[in-house]
Order: C-alpha cells, then sequence, then structure tokens
C-alpha cells in the first residue's frame, strides 16, 4: 500500500497559519516526508516548540519532527540564507542530517536579490511590494531557461564556480546597463564566494533526484505531507496579479514542486484565517476602516515574519475563498485565528463585490476599482479562552464558522485558537 499523502496550502495571501498546521499534522506518524514545493525565503512559517518560537523560511516543519524534509523541485533555494536556517535549527537542538534538496530546484544567487530590490526601487508608487528576497529575478531566469539549478550546485566546486562566475558576469554587466545606481564593482567585490563554497560543501551532498526519491519511498509505503507555502490568491497565474509572487502556491505548486501525480493526492488541507491580511501591494477590496484594522494588528500580531511589515487587514472575503477552494480542490478547511474576534466591536463578511453599479460574485482578473459588499455577521462578546470542543464555543462563534463550511461546500476538519500545537479547538 502507497503512503499517505497530503497537501497543506493557503487559501488567502498568506500568513493564513500554514506553517503552524504543518507543523501540527507532522506529529501523524503516517507522514515519514515533508516536502516544501514551491517558492523560497520570501516565506516564514512559525511554528512553536515547547513555547519556543522558530520561524521556517525555506525547510518544511517536518524538520522539527525528525522527518525527512525536503526542498522541493518548484522552489528556488538560497543557499546562504539556507545555511542560516540550517545553523538557526542546530543551534535549537534539532538535527538537520535529514534534510534533502531536489536536483531541480532553482538556484538563487545574489545578484537575483539586487535585482528585485532595484526593480522595485525603479517601480516606485507601482511597486509589487516584494519581500525583496530576489525570488521573481530567480524565476525568471528559470523560464528564460537561463538559471542555474541544484543540480549545477552538485557539480565540482571548480567547474560550479566557472558556472557561477559566467553567470555573475552576465547579471552584473546586464544590471549595470538597467539600473545606472548599481554599484557593479563593489558587488563583484563583495561577492559571497567563501561562503557559497561552504554551502555546496554542505547541500551537494544532499540533493536528490526527487521523483526517483518519491517512487521509492512510496513502494515503502511511506506518508507525504507536502507543506505549501504563500497563499491561493499570490498565485502567478489565478492570483490578484501583477501583486503576486512568481510561484504557485496552491495544488499546481503541489505537483510542480514535487512530480507527484494530481490523483495521488488524497488530502487538499486549505488553511484560513478567521479574517484576512495582506502584505505588500495589490488590491484588498474587504480591507477594514484604520481604526478597526490597528486594532486587529495588534491584537494578531500582524507584522510579516520575512520583512518585519504591518500587514493590512481585511474582513473574510467569500468571493475569493469560494475561488480558491474551488480552484483548489480543498477537502478539508482549517480555520486560525479567529479566538479574538470577540475584543471588535463588529464583525463584517464580504459577500460579494462591486464594480460602479455591477455587482459581482467572482473573482475577475483584474480587481482593480473593485469594492467590498460587506455583510454583519453574527458577533459574539465572550472570549473562547480554553475551548476545547465546539460545545465551549460561543454560539455566535459557531455560527461564523459553520457559514464559512457552508459558503465553501467544504467540512472545516481542524480550528486552532493559539500558536501552539494543542492550541486546538475539536469541531
Ligand atoms: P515576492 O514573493 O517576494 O516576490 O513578493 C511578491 C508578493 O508576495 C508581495 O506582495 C509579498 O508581500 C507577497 N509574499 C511573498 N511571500 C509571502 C509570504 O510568505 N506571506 C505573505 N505574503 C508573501
Ligand atoms: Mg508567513
Amino acid at each position: 500500500m502507497p503512503g499517505i499523502i497530503d497537501a497543506v496550502i493557503g487559501l488567502q495571501v498568506g500568513d493564513e497559519g500554514k506553517g503552524a498546521e504543518s507543523h501540527r499534522r507532522n506529529a501523524d506518524p503516517r507522514y515519514a516526508i515533508a516536502i516544501r514545493p514551491t517558492g523560497g525565503d520570501n516565506a516564514g512559517h512559525t511554528a512553536y516548540v515547547d513555547g519556543k518560537r522558530f520561524a521556517l523560511r525555506q525547510i518544511p516543519t517536518g524538520i522539527l519532527h525528525g522527518k525527512t524534509s525536503v526542498l522541493g523541485s518548484a522552489m528556488c533555494v538560497n543557499p546562504l540564507t539556507l545555511m542560516e536556517e540550517i545553523a538557526m535549527l542546530e543551534a535549537g537542538g534539532f538535527d538537520t542530517r535529514s534534510l534533502l534538496i531536489s536536483d531541480r530546484a532553482s538556484l538563487l544567487l545574489p545578484w537575483h536579490i539586487a535585482e528585485d530590490q532595484l526593480h522595485e526601487d525603479m517601480l516606485g508608487e507601482a511597486r509589487i511590494g516584494t519581500t525583496q528576497r530576489g525570488i521573481g529575478p530567480c524565476y525568471r531566469d528559470d523560464c528564460n531557461r537561463s538559471g542555474l539549478r541544484l543540480s549545477h550546485f552538485t557539480l565540482p566546486w571548480e567547474e560550479c564556480r566557472t558556472l557561477i562566475a559566467r553567470k555573475l558576469d552576465e547579471a552584473a554587466g546586464r544590471i549595470a546597463k538597467l539600473y545606472p545606481s548599481f554599484a557593479e564593482t563593489r558587488f563583484r567585490a563583495k561577492f559571497h564566494w567563501g561562503a557559497l563554497e561552504r554551502a555546496r560543501e554542505r547541500l551537494a551532498p544532499v540533493t536528490i533526484d526527487l521523483p526517483e526519491f518519491i517512487r521509492k519511498e512510496r513502494s515503502r509505503g511511506r506518508g507525504i505531507l507536502i507543506e505549501g507555502a504563500q497563499g491561493a490568491m499570490l498565485d502567478l497565474r489565478y492570483g490578484t496579479y501583477p501583486y503576486v509572487t512568481s510561484s504557485h502556491p496552491g495544488v499546481l505548486g503541489c505537483l510542480e514542486g514535487t512530480g507527484i501525480a494530481p490523483r495521488d493526492i488524497s488530502n487538499v488541507i486549505g488553511v484560513l484565517k478567521g479574517y484576512a491580511t495582506r502584505v505588500g501591494g495589490g488590491p484588498f477590496p474587504s480591507r477594514m476602516d484604520p481604526a478597526t484594522e490597528q486594532l486587529v494588528q495588534t491584537l494578531g500580531r500582524e507584522k510579516g515574519t520575512t520583512t518585519g511589515r504591518d500587514r493590512h487587514c481585511g474582513w473574510l472575503d467569500f468571493v475569493q475563498l469560494q475561488y480558491a477552494a474551488r480552484l483548489n480542490g480543498v477537502t478539508g478547511i482549517v480555520v486560525t485565528k479567529f479566538d479574538f474576534l470577540h475584543k471588535l466591536s463588529e464583525l463584517k463578511v464580504c459577500v460579494g463585490y462591486r464594480k460602479g453599479t455591477e455587482l459581482i460574485t467572482h473573482v475577475p482578473a483584474d480587481l482593480e476599482g473593485i469594492e467590498a459588499v460587506l455583510a454583519d455577521a453574527p458577533k459574539w462578546r465572550q472570549p473562547i479562552g480554553e475551548a476545547r470542543c465546539r460545545a465551549d464555543l460561543p454560539e455566535n462563534c459557531v455560527r461564523y464558522l459553520s457559514t464559512i463550511e457552508r459558503t465553501l461546500e467544504i467540512p472545516i476538519i481542524g480550528l486552532s485558537r493559539g500558536p501552539n500545537p494543542d492550541d486546538t479547538v475539536a469541531w
């Protein structure tokens, strides 16, 4: 019997609490392997172990459970920050020997970061608000068929160095032409050759052929948890383009990043939080009024894990959630961060969009000029505190959650009311 394969994905714009959910799921012995399919260190997955906070960027939370933890094929791997992450985990007492990397993953190198930053500066007011981690330029090189992959990183160092040096020449020349402010000489002088060589020494031996690895592991009945990053609305194709990331955070990316066939995925777990947030630029029809937003930022600690930026906050957007759930074939929902909503003086949900006089009930390709149609949601005033099961929840809170289930036509399979793995409510 082949092992179970499940995927955890974000149904909003990232920061739904996927990290905590993946961390919780990894306690299940049916999963032997954790795979992060897409993205890079633009992500920040927060997980608590014995009350201690760990912010993972590229490594799946499976590592916290000693599971085989794989950086998947559709990732752009920054070897330098990956080394920092490994060091951070080891300092925390975790064994990182179970870390593996797909040889098809893209290699993110320092010029990608420079290009991301320069491009954002050039856009000025029209900037995407990227995390400035080089993600877009790295994927751009992939699409241009000119990028380096982890397979190149495993070549003997002299050969690898020659390849990187050639790409560095191309990139530095290109950037200097495009951006007069680029200090080419300094960039070259500061290039991290030593650190790259050390990273290669650590990472090359753990770089694997992922489809072949998965074939073997599945034949031994080992189960897999795919730990998605970012959220459905940041999808390059189906998200709020151009205010998106450059990968596919939903199931599309789970397939691309693992090489697993669609029919082999048993459950797609969609994580959403009890309200909406967005970090960076882009349309946000259900955004709250400034006073409520500020309150939610404080109560929900809505600051970016990776960039430290304040996240914009909004009401739960049912139009967007239905779209994301449908596109990703979500089989079960996990709701996070609904535990402080009783402190708000009002609670609203977005039930439709308006463009001028036109009512819209789907997510259009361009959200420019779209306004939210808001409805009042049932309010509750009692704190959820130590609620353990549905019966412990205030009646209107149950109603709020039931509306999510009914609207998406997908069962809730998990409720999280705090950052620790056992802060859950049985539904
Ligand atoms: P990039 O992925 O750095 O290119 O950024 C593109 C957009 O995606 C920006 O709006 C970022 O704020 C957003 N983004 C990227 N990664 C995350 C994440 O992990 N959580 C939330 N937003 C993200
Ligand atoms: Mg995050």
